[in-house]
């Protein structure tokens, strides 16, 4: 059993994860309806990866005998002006769950629990890499995105990613 913040916390970050899926999705339909399949896609292996982390947190909760519940997973209501918006809202949204993670780990080491440290050791590191990804498409864009042919090829670029399913959720 968990520090009973600590359980709560992670169980509310299992809705922030689905939430950032459903997100990451509405993105790719935009992009699907703006005719740029390869951001449609990159944003769709995104929104898997956040159901991963969604899985894994409740994998952990699961095995650490929580008892995980589940709220209603809010809409997201961006409305897109320009191909540049979503990845803007993006990298502010990873930002945010950067701030919720660090939170979480603030009240573990509190609690002196190690164990949770440990688990999402993992998570921060990703974090990292997630503003990262964010903050270079958004350059790109800027560089690339302005004329047709610039786009087109970013378009490609972004066609080609893989998704890899991340250690823990492996068999
Ligand atoms: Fe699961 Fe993009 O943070």
């Amino acid at each position: 059993m968990l520090d009973k913040k600590i359980a709560r916390l992670l169980n509310e970050q299992v809705n922030k994860e689905l939430y950032s899926a459903y997100l990451y999705l509405d993105f790719a339909n935009y992009f699907e309806d703006e005719g740029l399949d390869g951001f449609a896609h990159w944003y769709e292996i995104q929104a898997q990866e956040e159901r991963d982390h969604a899985f894994m947190i409740r994998r952990y909760l699961i095995d650490c005998g929580e008892r995980v519940t589940f709220d209603a997973i809010a809409k997201p209501d961006k409305t897109f002006k320009k191909h540049l918006d979503p990845l803007e809202v993006g990298l502010e949204h990873e930002k945010y769950v950067t701030s919720l993670i660090t939170t979480i780990y603030a009240a573990a080491f509190e609690a002196k629990d190690f164990k949770t440290m440990q688990f999402l050791d993992w998570f921060v590191k990703e974090q990292g890499e997630e503003e990262k990804n964010a903050d270079d498409l958004i350059k790109k864009m800027n560089l690339f995105g302005s004329e047709p042919k610039g786009l087109y090829m970013l378009n490609q670029e972004l066609a080609a990613r893989v998704y890899n399913a991340p250690a823990a959720l492996l068999p």
